[in-house]
Formats: C-alpha cells, sequence, structure tokens
C-alpha cells in the first residue's frame, strides 16, 4: 500500500491526506460565494440562545460561576438524557460524549481496529471511514457505489464481498457526499449481512434526513453489534461546538470505547457541554428550522439543474450534501480553481472525494448565496459551449 514503509522491523503506514478537508481548509475562506459546505447553514450563538428564551449575555451570566474544570468527563447527564432521547434502543449510560463526529469515529476505529483486519466501506464515502482503518493496518474492500443506481449501496454485492473474517462494515448514512440514504429495510439488509459473520456495523450518521418521507433508522436501534456515531455539527447546524457523540447498545463495546476515550479525550469542556444541552432541549425549534432550508433550497437547486445542461444529479435525501455530475472538457479540479478564482464560487471537487467530473455542492447555506452562486456557476460554465 502506498504510504507503507519499515522502520526498525516495524511496518509504518503513513496516512493519506483527507482530500475534502485539505480542500477546504485552502480555499473556504476565500469564497464570496460558498455553495461547498455540508452544514445546515450555521447558528449564530445569538440565534441558539434566543431559542431557549434567553440572551446571550444571561447564558453566559449563570456561567460565571462555573468552574473551568474538565466537567462532566462523558458529557453531563443532561446531554446523555437528550441524546439517548434519540434511539429507541439506547441507554444514556451507553452514550459518549465525543469531539464532534470526527472524534467520535476516530475513537470507534482506534478502538476496535487492529492490523489485519478486514474491513468493507462503500466508494465514495466520508474519507475517515476507511483511511484511519487502512492508516491502523487493516485491509479495506470498497463496494463502489453507481452514480446509474442511484449511488445507493448494493447489498448483494455486500454480501459477496464479506468474509467470516470481516471485522467490520463503516457506513455513512446518509453518504456523503452523494447525500443519498439507504433505508431501514436495506440496513436490516446490512445488518443480516454482518450478523452472519459477527462484524461491526459502524454508522456514521452525521446526515439524517431532515424531511422528505424517508424511512431512516439508527443502526443502534437494530443491531446488537452496531455503532452510531453522530454530532451537531450538520442536521443541527452547531459545527462551532465540536460535540458530538457515539451509542451502542452494546455496553461491552461502550466499555472499550471508555477506556479508549480516557486517552484521547478526557472531556469535551463545560461551555460546549452547555450549549449543547441548551440545543438539545429544543431540538424541535432547530429541525423546524432546517426543515425549511433543506426543502426551499433543494427547490432551488431542482430549479437549476432543470435548466442547466452541462449538470446532472441524483436528489439528494434531503440532507445537507449532494453531488453534481459536470459535464465539462476540464478536469473537475482545475476547474473549480478557477472558478472560484474568477467568480468567487466555491464548490468541492469531485476528486477529493475520488470522483472526478463531480463536485460536491451544499446547498444547505444562505438561500441568497446559494441563488447567486448558482447563477454564477451557470454563466461559468457557459464558455464551453462555444
Ligand atoms: C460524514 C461526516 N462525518 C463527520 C464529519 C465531521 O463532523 P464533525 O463536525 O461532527 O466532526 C463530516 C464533515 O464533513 C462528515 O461529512
Amino acid at each position: 500500500m502506498k504510504g507503507t514503509f519499515f522502520r526498525n522491523g516495524a511496518i509504518i503506514i503513513e496516512i493519506a491526506k483527507f482530500g475534502v478537508e485539505e480542500w477546504l481548509n485552502k480555499w473556504e475562506k476565500e469564497a464570496r460565494f460558498d455553495i461547498s459546505q455540508s452544514s445546515v447553514a450555521a447558528l449564530t450563538l445569538r440565534e441558539l440562545t434566543a431559542l431557549g428564551g434567553t440572551t446571550t449575555a444571561a447564558f453566559f451570566e449563570k456561567l460565571n460561576s462555573r468552574k473551568m474544570d474538565y466537567g462532566w468527563i462523558e458529557g453531563s447527564p443532561a446531554f446523555k438524557n437528550l441524546v439517548a432521547e434519540l434511539y429507541q434502543n439506547v441507554t444514556a449510560e451507553n452514550i459518549l460524549q465525543t469531539n464532534g463526529s470526527t472524534g467520535a469515529n476516530m475513537l470507534v476505529l482506534y478502538a476496535l481496529l487492529h492490523p489485519g483486519d478486514h474491513v468493507v466501506a462503500p466508494f465514495p464515502t466520508y474519507q475517515q471511514l476507511y483511511d484511519i482503518p487502512r492508516s491502523l493496518g487493516a485491509h479495506v474492500d470498497f463496494i463502489h457505489l453507481e452514480e446509474d443506481a442511484n449511488w445507493q449501496l448494493d447489498v448483494d454485492r455486500l454480501a459477496a464481498i464479506v468474509t467470516p473474517k470481516t471485522k467490520m462494515i463503516c457506513l455513512n448514512n446518509a453518504n456523503n457526499p452523494t447525500g443519498t440514504l439507504l433505508e431501514r429495510t436495506a440496513l436490516e439488509q446490512v445488518v443480516a449481512v454482518a450478523r452472519a459473520v459477527d462484524a461491526y456495523v459502524v454508522v456514521d450518521e452525521v446526515y439524517s434526513p431532515l424531511a422528505g418521507s424517508s424511512d431512516f433508522v439508527s443502526i443502534a436501534d437494530i443491531y446488537e453489534k452496531g455503532i452510531a456515531t453522530n454530532s451537531l455539527s450538520k442536521t443541527y447546524s452547531l459545527p462551532g461546538l465540536r460535540i458530538g457523540w457515539v451509542a451502542s447498545p452494546n455496553d461491552e463495546i461502550i466499555n472499550l470505547f471508555r477506556k479508549y476515550r480516557d486517552y484521547t479525550l478526557i472531556s469535551s469542556g463545560v461551555l460546549d457541554n452547555e450549549l449543547a444541552v441548551l440545543a438539545l432541549s429544543n431540538r424541535e425549534k432547530i429541525l423546524q428550522r432546517n426543515r425549511e432550508i433543506v426543502s426551499e433550497n433543494l427547490e432551488i437547486v431542482k430549479h437549476w439543474i432543470e435548466k442547466e445542461p452541462r449538470v446532472e444529479l441524483v436528489l439528494p435525501n434531503y440532507v445537507p450534501t449532494s453531488f453534481i455530475k459536470l459535464t465539462i472538457p476540464e478536469d473537475d479540479y482545475s476547474f473549480c480553481a478557477s472558478l472560484l478564482k474568477d467568480t468567487g464560487v466555491l464548490l468541492v471537487p469531485g476528486s477529493a472525494f475520488g470522483v472526478p467530473q463531480h463536485a460536491r455542492l451544499g446547498y444547505c447555506c444562505n438561500k441568497e448565496i446559494l441563488k447567486q452562486g448558482l447563477s454564477l456557476l451557470t454563466r461559468y460554465l457557459r464558455k464551453f459551449d462555444i
């Protein structure tokens, strides 16, 4: 494997560069029309505290005498109870707070995987879910998602690739970048495949659908070796809080995570925990706001697609990430770079996800930014018509 070498008799595996993060770290602050992000438009602190019927000043005034110690190590009881309410079969005891879903994924993969383990993951997906396993020495087999099949996971192919040695199946539901969802029936089929070989199923659920009629179910509610990771970053519009969690019905697995978590995190901090509790206590209000954004902005995108001959899209499942196909005589990477330079519009090139001639369109931003960004993109695409 590329990036693998030996030092003093030990195998060292160098982790690959994280395509999407590298691109965004380099360019996002230069964008004037950022239509690349995968969160629903972030809430301000003022908006968040207002949802709880207070002001930012009053909220922090109440915290004035709070000691800045480590706070609750696994997340406060209020946090754990509020998160447990999102599941049917997970108790508050089995919720562990993490530093975002990134931290949750890292914890789970680090705790469970060892050199030589067999892991199966879809492709494309969030790179963390396969490149951390590879960096830990696991062998990853991919199930390629096909655009012609609406980017849906083919469970028969999964069944064919899984062996009694498979340790873990890693999914992202809904999937980044494609925005498509594995509904309950298909996820139950995945569980049947995993159960037959006693494999873990880890599902990063940061993009659970906000609207539409899709039948989403958490892996933690349907599988005894299921592990769900999630956060407040996408569906809840609060990536700046850096609060996520791991949930599983399985005490043994959660206890293993506790052990590894002591080495990697300790706690997520007193202030972020308090703000997370405020957000989760006002969950319905945030979800209502975001349902409107996702539905209304998706309509804007649908109308745009109808009139834009160089772009095709498998519609995302009311989640804030979507993946457009570009019919252009230029590679997607240099196209996205010159688009930004010439117009201020930011997309993420599909190559950052290993899928050339595509781009991630994050359409759940401010509506005016979306409309202007799409209109500039359309004008820019016309240069290929002559
Ligand atoms: C699938 C997936 N998981 C995790 C993350 C990171 O989320 P967090 O902010 O919760 O760490 C992202 C961000 O793009 C993502 O797409």
